[in-house]
């Protein structure tokens, strides 16, 4: 790319001319949610890419991301800036290997969290995202068998509070696993007026100290409405931008991670780079390709949990 280039105004440029829309997660860089149509959490950017009329979505945030836009909009073109930008979540949970799971339970209905393959959510009845999944469980008669996966911590959290007795996939998220109680325990006796805030991809001792728990958008959303100065926020940093933005005059902590070396930044959504959206649109790839028996496959449970949220 050519230094002299302003990237933000020829991204702006592109996007007109290709009758483009750029969807970003929470966790992308500031300079990318500044400059996105659209930021939320996996609801609110699945419903966006559902009801787009644009031609081209631009996904900024990771694969499983940009293929539930291409499943619930199969005739757009869906670009992601980098097809590298996985997720931990997703690869702990193969679908060859959640298929034979599946066939030992042939009574239960299958939720997937949205943060898998498409082929794992071809195998499922129902999708959820954070924001929705107690209210999915809820929507199910009370003697409904169920198996919940990939994520062990939110299929914890969604049992604890439903009451339900579900069948759990034993798969996280890396960054949401690496919070220390014990340091998070310290930063409050600093802060003693502070909030703590976690999202429920984390472990179960540390949502056990948390005054709020939800989705980006429910966390974001709290911190607005709340009184409290201060927050320490246990989920990826990225989140941290739109707070700040949000309440200028609060102070927003990430949450401590347990090793020194480790940060709240997720590797996969950091990957993308304004340099690599500004080629993306000029190029139109990246491109999101999925066989037409995956998208047909896949589209049911997603859409099924987008009519139970609406
Ligand atoms: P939400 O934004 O839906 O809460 O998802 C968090 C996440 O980990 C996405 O990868
Ligand atoms: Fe996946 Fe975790 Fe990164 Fe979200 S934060 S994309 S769940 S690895």
């Amino acid at each position: 790319v050519d230094p002299s280039l302003d990237l933000v105004q020829e991204i702006q440029r592109l996007k007109k001319e290709k009758n483009a829309v750029i969807l970003a997660h929470y966790y992308q860089d500031a300079e990318i949610q500044d400059l996105a149509d659209y930021i939320g959490d996996s609801l609110g950017l699945s419903q966006q890419a559902a009801k787009t009329d644009a031609d081209v979505i631009v996904f900024a945030g990771v694969h499983f991301m940009a293929e539930t836009a291409k499943i619930l909009s199969p005739s757009k073109k869906v670009l992601l800036p980098d097809l590298k930008a996985g997720c931990s979540l997703s690869d702990s949970c193969p679908p060859h290997l959640f298929a034979k799971f599946k066939e030992q339970y042939p009574d239960h209905l299958v939720i997937t969290y949205v943060n898998c393959t498409a082929e794992l959510k071809a195998l499922s009845d129902i999708v959820c995202t954070s924001s929705n999944a107690v209210q999915i469980v809820e929507s199910l008669p009370a003697d409904q068998k169920i198996i919940f996966g990939p994520d062990r911590n939110l299929g914890d959290y969604v049992k604890k509070k439903t009451g339900r007795d579900l069948v759990l996939w034993n798969g996280a998220c890396m960054v949401h696993e690496i919070f220390s109680r014990e340091k998070i325990e310290n930063l409050r006796a600093e802060y003693p007026g502070a909030k703590f805030i976690a999202h429920p991809e984390c472990e179960e001792h540390i949502l056990a100290e948390a005054d709020y728990i939800g989705s980006t958008s429910g966390m974001l959303k709290y911190t607005i409405e709340d009184e409290a100065s201060t927050y320490i926020v246990a989920t990826e940093s990225g989140i941290l931008h739109q707070m700040q933005k949000s309440s200028p005059h609060k102070k927003f902590i990430p949450a401590p991670p347990n090793n020194a070396c480790a940060c709240n930044d997720c590797p996969h959504m950091k990957l993308n780079t304004l340099e690599k959206l500004y080629n993306c649109l000029k190029f139109d790839q990246p491109e999101i390709i999925l066989p037409e028996d995956v998208i047909n496959r896949a589209q049911k449970p997603i859409e099924r949990m987008l009519e139970i949220s609406a």
